[in-house]
């Protein structure tokens, strides 16, 4: 099972890839998440995307095709995968479709959550990101047990760099001009689903499931 994951920054991705991912036993892999453990890591792939990411900007593809396709060659990742964040241009996801094709398999559904800008720096500017495992929350809609501790792993929360709010209208210009385009793409192969980012998690969550369908639990 190879699902991609699709939307605005802050859209919800990579809170609901992590439910998609518990529910349906697959493998989570978010390009961002690996990008900020390599900063955190001070690797050269990690100074490299820094710049760009403190701009708002995305790293350049081949970058980022070599650390994700690595990443997916990993065991866990042969039972099924959640994309969250990755592909985000026309490169990545011809790059994706030809290693998937490589070895018989293809991305089998594209979820697009939509989100009106309006919401979306709402949620950014109350993100809260676990330092050692990613976790997001928020401070209003989705808040941790215990102020600025992760319930999953008890890390420390901080604030993103790039959550401010000028570099937000940044990315959101940024995934309007190269990530947008993919819908298209995506619609051709028959495999795209628009999904209604608004409303509690679990409500986004059940609209993610039925997306996939009722036999969702028996692809992997
Ligand atoms: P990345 O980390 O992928 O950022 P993004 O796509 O901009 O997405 P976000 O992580 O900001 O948001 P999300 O949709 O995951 O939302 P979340 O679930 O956290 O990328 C960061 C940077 O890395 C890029 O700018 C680029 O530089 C680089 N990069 C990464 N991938 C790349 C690629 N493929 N190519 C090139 N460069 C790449 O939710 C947001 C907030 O809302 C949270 O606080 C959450 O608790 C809250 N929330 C979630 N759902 C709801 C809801 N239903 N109601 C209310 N609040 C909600």
């Amino acid at each position: 099972m190879i699902v991609v994951l699709m939307g605005p920054p802050g859209a919800g991705k990579g809170t609901q890839a992590a439910r998609l991912a518990e529910r349906l036993a697959v493998a989570h892999v978010a390009s961002g998440d690996l990008f900020r453990e390599a900063v955190a890591a001070g690797t050269p792939l990690g100074i490299q995307a820094q710049t760009y990411m403190d701009r708002g900007e995305l790293v350049p593809d081949d970058v980022v095709v070599q650390m994700v396709l690595e990443r997916l060659a990993r065991p866990d990742c042969r039972r099924g995968v959640i994309l969250d964040g990755f592909p985000r241009t026309a490169a990545q996801a011809e790059a994706l479709a030809a290693a998937l094709a490589a070895q018989g398999r293809r991305v089998e559904a594209a979820l697009l959550i939509e989100v009106p800008d309006a919401a979306i720096l709402e949620r950014m500017t109350g993100r809260r990101i676990c330092r050692q495992c990613q976790t997001p929350y928020h401070v209003k809609f989705n808040p941790p047990a215990r102020p600025g501790v992760c319930d999953r792993c008890g890390g420390e929360l901080y604030q993103r760099d790039d959550d401010r709010e000028e570099t937000v209208r940044k990315r959101l210009e940024v995934y309007r001009a190269q990530t947008l385009p993919l819908v298209a793409y995506y619609r051709a192969q028959g495999v795209l689903h628009e999904i209604d980012g608004l409303g509690g998690l679990d409500e986004v969550t059940a609209r993610l499931l039925a997306a996939l369908g009722p036999g969702v639990d028996r692809w992997a």
